[in-house]
Formats: structure tokens, C-alpha cells, sequence
């Protein structure tokens, strides 16, 4: 089959990688896209299942760090497009082993780097190397203010300052040897197929088991959050009209502090468990807060939407009790990511 563009994203097995995935399939069915995912726990093909029958669609399981792996694949393939999300994910996790954040965020990335830079060699005409990044790069907001895309960089936990690093050398990729590449830097997501060490996941699992739900130190920090396929439409809309070595923010213009987040988690959970009102809230637990905790983020998107109109669509309340139906309808799914058992089947189906 001749295909229009072979656009290649990394990551494509775990939360916003599927979403995306699952856009560009049926979005642009001249598109050949090629996932590439090492399947950690955190990837899991099972986000794909509606969408691995199509015939746009290849799967690769792979490491990024791998440089002679990924020669074959460009060599494969002969991406002109990459969507690279690929990354270690979780702040909890880098605190207790950053190594694994340097080798996927800042090693792996480079690797990716290399291989198109080799790959493409002088010929840079209609490629785009797009690296989706984070807020948290900037470090942490008092009550007042929004991050810009001119904001200095402050990252101040091991997954921020790795995610920071990937930023600073593809931009460096950009200004020495002229790739052309795209960098967006997004607020919390949230929706269907999150794994549930992060906030909401772990709150809505918590809270249907009757366990108590952890609110770190004071819970008044507080996150700016955007429903996962508003990020996935904004990625489409930057890889497609974004301009070359800019740096667009996403976010949800969506602020809560934990505490007010987990409280309205409890209320819908109520409400859909036929539970008494107030009887969730009860499982709220104040716990030992995480070491160098960011107080605040909130991102200031007007270069999106100014340059290129975009702007979130699902608003907290339709998006919170959508994720919370989601979890208590997919409860195998979450069984299965819980007890390692997809894990067990991937390491037997892909060695
Ligand atoms: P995730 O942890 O759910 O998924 C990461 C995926 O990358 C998994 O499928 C995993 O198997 C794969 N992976 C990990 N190491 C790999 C390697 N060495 N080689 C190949 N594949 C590997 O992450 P997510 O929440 O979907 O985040 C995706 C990207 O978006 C990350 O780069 C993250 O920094 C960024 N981001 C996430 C959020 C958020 O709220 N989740 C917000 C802003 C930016
Ligand atoms: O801002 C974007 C980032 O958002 C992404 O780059 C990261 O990949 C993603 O994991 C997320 O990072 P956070 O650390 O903000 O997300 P997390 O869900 O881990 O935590 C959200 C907030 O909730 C944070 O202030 C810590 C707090 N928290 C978290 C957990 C898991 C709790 O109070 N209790 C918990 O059990």
C-alpha cells in the first residue's frame, strides 16, 4: 500500500500515546503510523485493540536507547514524520530510581535524534522531529502567574530535570545541525487509560475498593488539568501546522488544588457507586508529602490559540465523571495492569 506520509510515534502503547495513536488512525487513513514501544508497565497494547486491525497501523516493540535497533527501523520504514513520546513518566518513580529517567528521557532521546539526523541526512524537506514535553520544566508557580513558552526553565524533581534535558538537546539539534523539530510543553492529563499510579486513577481505584486515598502533605498544591484527547488534538494540530523550532504550551486553563480535586472525585464516585453522600470523603488520608513537591503549575496556551486555535473541549465536570465511569466500566482493564499479568503476557509474546 502506498502511503501518503509514515509518521512514527514512540510511546504509542502508553496513556496519551494511545489516545493519539487511535486519532491519527482514523483521522488520516493515508498515513502509515508505526508505534514504537518498549512496553514497560506502563505500555500496554491493550489501549490499541480497536484500532490494530487497520491496515495504516504497524507495531514495533523496542527500546529507544537502542541506536542499532533504531537504524533498522528508520531504514524499514523511512519515516518523514516522528511523534515522540516516549519517556519514563512517573515524578514518584524518578525520585526513587532517576536512572531509568536518564537512560529513556535524555539518552533515549538523543538516540532518536541521532537516527533521524543520520537517517534524513541534508535532506530535511517536509520531515518534522516533534518532541512532546511537560510543564514541569519550569518549576514551580507560586499563587499567581502562568507558564510561557519564555519562561525560564527550573525543573526540581528528576523526571522534570530529565524531561528538561530531552527539551534542551532537541532545540540544540535545531540550532547546530538544523533539524527541523517542534517542542509542545503540556499540563496534567487526564482520561481513560492512565495508569493508576497517577492522581486520578489511583483516587477513582481507591475509592471503589473502600481504601484510603493519600493526599500528599497539605493538598493544596495544585495542577492545571486538560482531558487527554484535548492534548492529542492539540498534538495533531502542532505537527501539522506548528511552525519549525517553536515551542508551544498546552493546557487545560483548569486549576484545582489535590484536595478539592480528590473531594469532587468522592462526589461523583458517590453518585455513581449509589453510595451515601459524604461517604467517600471519609477515605481521605493525609500522608507524608512527596520530597521537593512543586507547589503550583498553570499554563498560559495563548500562543495556541492565538497562532493556531486551539482550545480545550471538555470541561472538568463532563471530563472528571467520564474518566470516573470509564475506570469502574473497565475494571478488567485495571486488574490486569494492576496485577502484572499483561506484563507476564508481552514478556511470553515478545521475549
Ligand atoms: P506513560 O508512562 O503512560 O507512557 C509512556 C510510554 O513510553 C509507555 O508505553 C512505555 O512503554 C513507553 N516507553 C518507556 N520507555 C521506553 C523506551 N525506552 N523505549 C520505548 N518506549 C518506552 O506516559 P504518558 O503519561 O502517556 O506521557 C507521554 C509523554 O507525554 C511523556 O513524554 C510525558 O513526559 C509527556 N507528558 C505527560 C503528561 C501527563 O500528564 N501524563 C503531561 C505532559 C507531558
Ligand atoms: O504536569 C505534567 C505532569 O503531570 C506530567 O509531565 C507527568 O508525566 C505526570 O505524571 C503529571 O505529574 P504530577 O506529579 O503532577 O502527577 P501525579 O498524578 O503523580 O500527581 C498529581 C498531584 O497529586 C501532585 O501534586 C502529587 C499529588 N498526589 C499524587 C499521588 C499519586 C497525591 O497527593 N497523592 C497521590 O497518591
Amino acid at each position: 500500500m502506498n502511503f501518503k506520509r509514515t509518521i512514527l510515534i514512540t510511546g504509542g502503547a502508553g496513556f496519551i500515546g494511545s489516545h493519539l495513536v487511535q486519532l491519527l488512525l482514523k483521522k488520516y487513513p493515508d498515513y502509515h503510523i508505526v508505534n514504537l514501544d518498549k512496553l514497560t508497565y506502563a505500555g500496554n497494547l491493550e489501549n490499541l485493540k480497536e484500532v490494530e486491525h487497520l491496515p495504516n497501523y504497524s507495531f514495533e516493540r523496542g527500546d529507544i536507547v537502542d541506536a542499532d535497533f533504531l537504524a533498522g527501523l528508520f531504514e524499514k520504514y523511512q519515516f518523514d514524520g516522528i511523534i515522540h513520546l516516549a519517556a519514563e513518566s512517573h515524578v514518584d518513580r524518578s525520585i526513587s530510581n532517576p536512572m531509568s529517567f536518564i537512560e529513556t528521557n535524555i539518552v533515549g532521546t538523543v538516540s532518536l535524534l541521532n537516527a533521524a539526523k543520520h537517517f534524513w541526512g541534508d535532506n530535511f524537506q517536509e520531515k518534522i522531529f516533534y518532541h512532546v514535553s511537560t510543564d514541569e520544566v519550569y518549576g514551580s508557580l507560586g499563587e499567581e502567574g502562568f507558564f510561557t513558552e519564555t519562561t525560564s526553565y527550573d525543573p526540581r524533581s528528576p523526571y522534570s530535570a530529565s524531561k528538561a534535558s530531552s527539551d534542551h538537546l532537541v532545540r540544540a539539534y535545531y540550532h547546530t545541525y538544523g533539524l527541523p523539530i517542534l517542542i509542545s510543553n503540556c499540563s496534567n492529563n487526564y482520561g481513560p487509560y492512565q495508569f493508576p499510579e497517577k492522581l486520578i486513577p489511583l483516587m477513582i481505584n481507591n475509592i471503589n475498593k473502600d481504601k484510603a486515598l493519600p493526599v500528599y502533605g497539605d493538598g493544596k498544591y495544585t495542577r492545571d488539568w486538560l482531558w487527554v484527547e484535548d492534548h492529542a488534538e492539540a498534538i495533531d494540530l502542532i505537527f501539522h501546522k506548528g511552525k519549525i523550532g517553536q515551542t508551544y504550551n498546552i493546557g487545560g486553563n483548569n486549576e484545582w488544588k489535590n484536595i478539592d480535586l480528590v473531594k469532587a472525585l468522592c462526589q461523583i464516585m458517590d453518585e455513581l457507586l449509589g453510595k451515601e453522600k459524604g461517604s467517600s470523603e471519609q477515605l481521605i488520608t493525609f500522608v507524608k508529602d512527596r520530597p521537593g513537591h512543586d507547589r503550583r503549575y498553570a499554563i498560559d496556551a495563548s500562543k495556541l490559540k492565538n497562532e493556531l486555535g486551539w482550545e480545550p473541549k471538555i470541561q472538568a465536570e463532563e471530563g472528571l465523571k467520564m474518566t470516573a465511569q470509564w475506570y469502574l466500566e473497565n475494571t478488567d482493564w485495571l486488574e490486569r495492569v494492576t496485577s502484572g499479568a499483561y506484563q507476564d503476557y508481552y514478556n511470553e509474546m515478545y521475549g
